[in-house]
């Protein structure tokens, strides 16, 4: 159901991720990125991926010889990134590739960073998620995860609550043309997801060590980081 959805609404994704986070969602993903502590000549992974953005701000990180690995279960929305990453001429520096969050089909301890979007709430088994993500990790590598929370501050919560159930649906459905009712589901969703301390613990219990967060726009996301 889930992939569905995203395949219905991968050719206005990126724009409707500019309108309904008012442009914002750039600045998370680049706050995300520079958490990863990768250097230059890094070897990165970006678990579902989607269309590429983090890949692409990892890739500028880490610089021409370094390499970035997409993976996303969605093909749409993969080739999106994919022409995303053809245009800013970042061919060979990021592969993308289709694959499952919950089985990567790479070996330990490969990537010096592991980062995901947006995208473990989207999942089966959370747990098995962020298993793989450690295991793909390198000793002394980080795993960085970025998502939806829900605000703390209960005016913030309230307002956020009326746009997100509310205006979010009616725009993004309008922009998208969508008719799987993706973004009814992405609001239910996010508050269906663990909040940032239990979310803390996970990473804690799947064996990433001096776990944090970090909740940006009063706590409309949050950013784990977690060392392998
Ligand atoms: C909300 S999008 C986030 C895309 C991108 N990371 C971003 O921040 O813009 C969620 C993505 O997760 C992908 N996804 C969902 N479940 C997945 C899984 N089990 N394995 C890999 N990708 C998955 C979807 O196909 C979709 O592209």
């Amino acid at each position: 159901m889930v992939q569905r959805m995203f395949s219905s609404a991968a050719q206005q994704y990126d724009l409707n991720n500019t309108v309904l986070s008012f442009g914002i969602h750039h600045y998370w993903k680049r706050y995300a990125t520079g958490q990863t502590g990768i250097k230059e000549g890094g070897k990165a992974l970006d678990v579902c991926s989607g269309t590429a953005d983090i890949a692409i701000l990892m890739a500028k990180r880490i610089g021409p010889s370094g390499h970035v690995t997409a993976v996303d279960l969605n093909p749409e929305m993969l080739e999106i990134g994919k022409q995303k990453v053809q245009k800013y001429g970042l061919g060979g520096l990021i592969s993308c590739t289709l694959g499952n969050a919950e089985s990567l089909q790479f070996g330990e301890n490969t990537f010096d960073a592991t980062t995901v979007g947006f995208g473990v709430r989207n999942v089966n088994n959370l747990e098995r998620a962020f298993s793989e993500m450690y295991r793909v990790t390198r000793p002394g590598g980080r795993g960085v995860c970025l998502e939806f929370t829900q605000p703390a501050n209960r005016i913030i919560k309230f307002l956020y609550d009326f746009y997100s159930f509310t205006l979010l649906p009616a725009v993004g459905t309008l922009i998208s043309g969508d008719r799987t009712g993706i973004y009814e589901y992405l609001p239910d969703s996010i508050r269906k997801f663990p909040p940032p301390e239990p979310l803390r613990q996970l990473m804690l219990g799947v064996g990433f060590s001096e776990v944090y967060y970090v909740s940006l726009s009063g706590g409309i996301v949050a950013i784990h980081v977690g060392i392998k």
